[in-house]
C-alpha cells in the first residue's frame, strides 16, 4: 500500500520541473512495493539513479522470447553490475503456442503487433502490475511525438488500475531528451545495449527492430511497417487515450 494517500496529479504539477533524481526519490519514499520497468537504454539511467537511493531496488523485464542476443547479454550485464535481482517475466507457454502454432513466427508482419505484443509483453506485464502499487518507466515525451507528447512525470496509471486496485506510475525522464540520457550515460559509465554501436536507438524485439539513419527519428525503427500512430504496444496503452 501506498505510505500516505498520494495524488499523482498534485506530484506531477509540482515535479514537472524538477530532476528524474528527485522524481525517483518521491517514488520510493511513497511506494514500497514499487519495481522500475527495464528494457533500454533510459531504464538502466533509473537503475543507476534509483540505486543510489536503495541498492534493492525491484526491477523487472519482459522476455518476449523475440529478443536480440545483444539485448539478452545486457540485461545481464545490468543485473552483475547493479548486483541486482532482476525479475524476469515469461508469456503463458500455451498462448504463445497457440498463436505461432495458427499463424506462424511472423503473423505481425501480415496482421500487425497488437496481437503477439499482447501475449508477449501486455499480458504478462498486466500480471506483474497487480502485484504492485506503483511502477516507474523510462518513457520520454520526444521517444514519440504522436503518442508520448503529453506523459506526465507521475500518473494514475488508468491503463492498468483495476476497480479493486489504483496503479502510479512515474516517468522520470519524461522531460529528458535523448541527447541528456546518453550524456548522463556516458558520464557515469552506465551499461548499455551493445546494438546502439550498430545504428540502433529505440530497440524493442528482434523482427520489429531496426536501426535508423542519420536524422531518421528513433520510433521509425519499431514496427516500421505499421503507421506511426499505431506505435504502441500496449505497454503504455493510456497514452494512446489523450
Ligand atoms: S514500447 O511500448 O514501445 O515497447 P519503449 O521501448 O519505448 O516501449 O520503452 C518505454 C518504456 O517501457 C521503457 O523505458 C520501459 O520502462 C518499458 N518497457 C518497454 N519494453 C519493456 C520490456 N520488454 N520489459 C520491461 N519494460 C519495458
Ligand atoms: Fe511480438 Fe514484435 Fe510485439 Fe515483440 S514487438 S511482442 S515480436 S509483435
Amino acid at each position: 500500500m501506498s505510505k500516505t494517500e498520494f495524488n499523482p496529479r498534485q506530484a506531477a504539477l509540482e515535479f514537472d520541473s524538477e530532476t528524474p533524481e528527485s522524481i525517483i526519490k518521491l517514488a520510493l519514499e511513497n511506494f514500497d512495493n514499487i519495481a522500475i520497468s527495464f528494457s533500454g537504454a533510459e531504464d538502466v539511467v533509473l537503475i543507476d539513479m534509483a540505486t543510489r537511493i536503495n541498492p534493492d531496488v525491484d526491477v523487472f523485464s519482459l522476455d518476449t522470447g523475440r529478443l536480440h542476443a545483444e539485448t539478452y547479454q545486457f540485461i545481464e550485464n545490468v543485473r552483475e553490475h547493479y548486483n541486482l535481482d532482476i525479475d524476469i517475466l515469461f508469456p503463458d507457454s500455451e498462448s504463445v503456442q497457440e498463436l505461432v502454432r495458427n499463424k506462424g513466427l511472423y503473423s505481425f508482419y501480415k496482421d500487425g503487433h497488437q496481437e503477439c505484443c499482447s501475449i508477449r509483453k501486455v499480458i504478462p506485464l498486466r500480471r506483474k502490475l497487480l502485484s504492485l502499487d506503483a511502477w516507474i518507466t523510462g518513457q520520454r515525451k520526444d521517444q514519440s511525438p504522436g503518442t508520448r507528447n503529453t506523459v506526465p512525470v507521475v500518473e494514475n496509471d488508468s491503463a492498468f488500475s483495476t476497480a479493486d486496485k489504483k496503479l502510479i506510475k512515474f516517468n522520470p525522464l519524461s522531460n529528458w531528451s535523448s541527447a541528456r540520457v546518453w550524456e548522463y550515460i556516458r558520464n557515469n559509465n552506465v551499461p548499455y545495449n551493445p546494438l546502439h554501436e550498430k545504428g540502433y536507438i529505440s530497440i524493442g524485439c528482434e523482427p520489429c527492430t531496426r536501426p535508423v539513419l542519420p536524422n531518421q527519428h528513433e520510433r521509425e525503427g519499431r514496427w516500421w511497417w505499421e503507421e506511426a500512430t499505431k506505435k504502441e504496444c500496449g505497454l503504455h496503452a493510456g497514452n494512446l487515450d489523450k
